[in-house]
Order: C-alpha cells, then structure tokens, then sequence
C-alpha cells in the first residue's frame, strides 16, 4: 500500500490528478473505473483543468461505470452515470464509455476490454466499495442489491429533498480487485475510524475495502482522515 496523505482538499485534489494522469500518460487506451460521490470531484476538477490546458489526454481512454441506482432514468437528477458524464466523461474529453445497466452486459464489456486498468474510489463510511455493500466477499460478482441504512443515510446528501433510491447495481468486488492499480480517496474526520479498519484490521468481508490492500493500492487521504 503506498500511502499519501495531504495536509488539504487541495493537496488532495492535486496529488490525485498527478497519480491519474501519470497512469494515462503510460497508457493512452487504459480503462477507468469512475466512482462518483463528493470526494473525487476536486480531483476531477483539477483534471479537467490539465485537460484544458492541453497537460493531459484521456481522448483514447475508456470510463467505466462503477455503481448505479435502480429505476433512475437518464434525465433524473440522482442518475450516477449523468454525474459522471458530468463531472469526468466530458470535461476530459473521453469519447469511450461502459455504462452500468446489467451484470451479464457488464461482465461482457469489461472483458472486452481486458479488465480495469484503473479503480478509482471512495470509502463509504460502511466501509462500501461502489455499492458493494457489508457484507461483500472478494468474489462479490457485478450485481442489484439493496443498500444498508448507512448508505441510504450518506447518500441522502446527495440529492437535497429527493429520496435515495433503494436499490443499486454495482460493479462486483472480483472486478474491482482484479484492476491493475487502485486509487481510495478519502476526506474528511468521518472516515478516520473506517479508513483505519480498512488499512489495518483484519480482511473482512464487513469491511469491504479491506480487500483493496490484495491489490496495487494507493490511499491518498487528507489529514483529517488520517491521524
Ligand atoms: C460512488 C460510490 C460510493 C462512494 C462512497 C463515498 O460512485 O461508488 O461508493 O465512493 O460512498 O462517497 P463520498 O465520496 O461522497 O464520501
């Protein structure tokens, strides 16, 4: 685990950037995994920036869809994939996407693409992965699932008077451990105790992310998360 802690948002949001587009620029075609959510989003910022100032090119590679809600059309607010074609997929200029509609289409496309080059992710205070929800195993395929009142309770900021939506597909945890580098972002007091349970107790399966470390693992966190 190579682990970078920033002393700010912005620290943060550049660390990130630098680690990303170090990974695009070794690999023009690779494929992403893009988690939503707010901790990312500085990070995508500081990239569309680069992207901007002609710093950087993702034109060749390909975004993948990490999670999703159930029964959100496309122009529904609370729709993940319109938050991540907004907030990385254009601003980046990515013309290759692999959205999220179902675990067999899914599967196929990922596979089409020779796996995940690049897992980019938060930490869900339960400790959830994508929705990959605790309790997942390491084999947790791409699949529906209901989410836990934890996640109804975290995502509810989200969307303002909206309700979250129950129900959620979610790219499995075999797909998300089998990427070739994976990237936790983590902010915020909140997470200091789940971050920990993550880095430093047992592989669990109540602690999703506690399988990250079998992987090519970066945690970039903020101070307030790690201390
Ligand atoms: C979002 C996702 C979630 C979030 C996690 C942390 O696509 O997959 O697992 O990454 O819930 O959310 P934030 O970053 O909002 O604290």
């Amino acid at each position: 685990v190579t682990l970078k802690i920033q002393p700010d948002a912005e620290g943060l949001a550049q660390t990130a950037a630098d680690f990303i587009s170090a990974q695009v620029r070794e690999k023009p075609d690779l494929s992403i995994l893009v988690a939503t959510g707010n901790t990312p989003m500085p990070a995508y910022a500081e990239l569309a920036r680069r992207v901007q100032a002609g710093e950087v090119d993702f034109s060749r590679a390909t975004a993948v869809q990490l999670d999703e809600y159930l029964g959100v059309t496309d122009d529904d607010p609370r729709s993940l994939w319109d938050w991540m074609r907004r907030s990385f997929v254009k601003p980046l200029g990515i013309t290759r996407t692999v959205r999220l509609k179902s675990p067999a289409q899914f599967e196929a496309a990922v596979a089409e693409l020779s796996g995940l080059d690049l897992a980019i992710l938060g930490l869900g205070p339960n400790g959830h992965l994508g929705f990959n929800e605790p309790p997942s195993p390491p084999d947790a395929s791409t699949r529906t699932l209901e989410l836990t009142p934890a996640s109804l309770e975290s995502n509810a900021a989200y969307w303002g008077e909206l309700a979250v939506p129950t129900g959620a597909i979610t790219a499995g945890m075999d797909l998300i451990l089998a990427a070739r580098q994976t990237l936790l972002l983590v902010t915020g007091a909140h997470k200091r105790d789940i971050l920990h349970a993550a880095l430093d107790g047992p592989e669990t399966p109540e602690v999703p992310a506690s399988f990250l470390r079998r992987t090519a693992l970066t945690v970039i966190a903020d101070g307030a998360a790690w201390t």
